[in-house]
């Protein structure tokens, strides 16, 4: 329902074409839609870019049949690499041109920040990326067992609350679904400005028993890493006022054991302690 009016609008060939004030559009359009307040509170340049992406041939959004595909898709064996929760794709469009040799796919779920980097790639006649719009907990639909090489999890939400930690991208449950399309030995890489989210993660790689490769709690401070020196949108909004980046790569094993009640009870316990108090 959301997407009615982008998606409409796109199968007819319709340009968008607003006021720039969205609720100064006629009543009749928006009973028409059907979803008033939505549109209403949606800005035009974010339905336009909905629209776009429709038309763009590097973006796939909840793609049917494209388990084990990829290779179709980029007319090559290459690897694949993931970045989640990519939004603009600044780590998809900056690793495709370091690493010609792998494919690239971001994935996030909002259609109107993957505009960028999608946009970005064609402008560039970048071949070697692409973009998946779902949820990433969708993942094994779109890929399948072995055919991912690597994920990239670039500033996740930390979903600070101690309820909410299941939401975290480096959640043992998120881990398990990674495991599932995931090579044997495929890296994990996370970066984050978030200290609560890099300790998290300290957390689940120690408990589970993760074989962690690289750990950064200062990244431009401890290394000069090509590939550590692309910056994303939200990095450098520095939304947890850290002052820095932290970074970590890990493996999984072939089984995830299932500790996550005792994981929460841990995080519980903890909880109401200073971040860097907390044993990782
Ligand atoms: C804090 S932003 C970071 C974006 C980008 N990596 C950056 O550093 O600028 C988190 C992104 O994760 C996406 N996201 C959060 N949960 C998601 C989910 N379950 N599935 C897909 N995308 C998700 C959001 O849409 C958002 O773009």
């Amino acid at each position: 329902m959301k997407f009615l009016f982008a998606d409409w609008a796109a199968k007819n060939g319709v340009n968008i074409h607003f006021s720039p004030i969205t609720p100064a559009l006629p009543q009749w359009l928006t009973t028409f839609l059907g979803n008033r307040i939505y549109l209403q509170g949606m800005g035009q340049k974010k339905l336009i870019r909905f629209a776009a992406i429709k038309t763009f041939a590097n973006v796939l959004e909840y793609p049917a049949h494209m388990q084990g595909n990829w290779c179709g898709h980029f007319k090559n064996d290459h690897p694949v690499v993931l970045e989640l929760a990519c939004g603009r794709g600044e780590y998809t469009v900056g690793m495709s041109k370091l690493f010609t040799g792998k494919n690239f796919i971001g994935v996030d779920i909002k259609g109107n920040r993957i505009h960028a980097g999608a946009k970005k790639c064609l402008e560039e006649k970048i071949s070697n990326a692409a973009f998946l719009r779902t949820q990433i907990a969708m993942l094994p639909q779109y890929f399948a067992a072995n055919e991912v090489s690597e994920i990239w999890i670039t500033f996740p939400d930390p979903h600070l609350r101690t309820s909410k930690a299941k939401k975290r991208l480096t959640h043992p449950a998120f881990l398990r679904m990674y495991r599932q399309v995931l090579k044997p030995g495929g890296f994990i890489h996370l970066k984050t400005d978030s200290p609560d989210l890099y300790h998290f993660t300290k957390k689940v790689i120690a408990m589970y028993q993760l074989d962690c490769v690289e750990d950064y709690d200062d990244v431009y401070a401890q290394t000069d890493s090509d590939v550590l020196k692309i910056k994303t949108h939200y990095e450098a909004l520095d939304i947890a006022n850290s002052n820095r980046i932290f970074y970590l790569k890990f493996t999984l094993p072939a089984v995830i054991e299932d500790k996550d009640e005792l994981l929460q009870q841990v995080l519980k316990d903890t909880e109401n302690k200073p971040v860097h108090e907390q044993a990782d």
